[in-house]
């Protein structure tokens, strides 16, 4: 680590330690249902900055309310923008934050955002993103064969996770290659009978109540960008697909989910920013879990330590499967 981060690393850590972390109440904690056959707490954006150090406070009391559960999760996945900056000592603050509740969840899924590598060198940032994820106990990654896709087969799942193929200021780049591959590896799963979750950072456009959810601006922003339409024909030739995003940092509402048809979209809270809309209390996430016959996704506030009221929007989702 060098100098810079190194100092601002060691200044994030003091001042985590200031903060006095709020303990979420530990009498309505996650329980891990036996029957099911996964479950993992999906998160969006921490966002760690040195500049905020509100973010770390947040995402520290979300791992805080999973070090109260009962039971394991199979896997915690975040999706994307780890670090505002994209900087080492923001990695390394997010790395330790998860590494402290590692015996609560088995693997480490994540996926870039724009802020992970934008304004930076691609190759450079996607080097770094992959040593972030090897630091962080259970992280699934690949060799980055000059590039940042790649999958992780479970018995009754697959996960498929997106990423630009190169540095964009806020969509996601999938270029041809990635889209084919996108397209068998669905088919795959499909063909196994595998319900397939794909990690993007963004959503599609005209999904999950965008362009209202970017604040109403445009006819892309907020998702995928220029790529988005190619992405929906793809996940319109199967019917298994579960699409779970972050980047909106909007929270607990009519928006975050929608039926698409023969594919679903789900939009994750953001756990360490401020989230948008009239539900905007801190540290949000998603625990999903996936049965034979279908999907429960149910939404935790984690900096209380309990589950959004069932009636609210956005609270409690279910899918039927085929
Ligand atoms: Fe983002």
């Amino acid at each position: 680590m060098n100098f810079y981060n190194k100092n601002r690393y060691e200044a994030m850590k003091k001042s985590l330690a200031a903060a006095q972390i709020p303990q979420p109440p530990a009498d309505e904690p996650i329980e891990i249902d036996d029957s099911a056959l996964f479950t993992f707490a999906a998160w969006g954006d921490p966002q760690i900055f040195h500049g905020s150090p509100s973010r770390s406070v947040r995402f520290a009391v979300a791992c805080r309310d999973i070090a109260n559960m009962r039971g394991r999760l199979d896997a915690i996945a975040v999706l994307g923008d780890v670090a505002e900056m994209g900087a080492e000592c923001e990695y390394r603050l997010a790395a330790d934050l998860l590494n402290g509740i590692s015996e609560k969840y088995g693997d480490f899924l994540c996926i870039t955002g724009n802020h992970d590598i934008r304004k930076r060198n691609y190759a450079n940032q996607r080097a770094k993103f992959r040593d972030f994820v090897k630091s962080v106990s259970g992280g699934i990654f690949d060799n980055h064969n000059g590039r940042y896709y790649f999958s992780k087969d479970y018995p009754h799942c697959k996960f498929i996770l997106m990423g630009s193929d190169s540095n964009t200021f806020e969509g996601t780049n999938i270029g041809r290659q990635q889209r084919e591959w996108l397209d068998s590896q669905i088919a795959q799963a499909e063909s196994e009978g595998k319900t397939a979750f794909v990690l993007n950072h963004q959503t599609l456009k005209w999904t999950n109540g965008l362009p209202v959810t970017w604040g109403g601006n445009g006819k892309w922003r907020g998702s995928i960008g220029i790529q988005s339409d190619k992405v929906r024909e793809i996940f319109e030739k199967h019917n298994n697909v579960i699409f779970i995003t972050g980047h909106l940092h909007y929270g607990f509402s009519i928006y975050n989910y929608e039926d698409c048809g023969c594919f679903k979209a789900l939009s994750v809270p953001t756990v360490g920013v401020v989230n948008h809309g009239n539900m905007s209390r801190d540290s949000q996430g998603y625990i999903i879990s996936l049965y034979e016959d279908k999907i429960i996704i149910r939404a935790r506030l984690h900096a209380e330590g309990r589950w959004l009221d069932k009636n609210l929007p956005g609270a409690y989702i279910e899918i039927k499967l085929k």
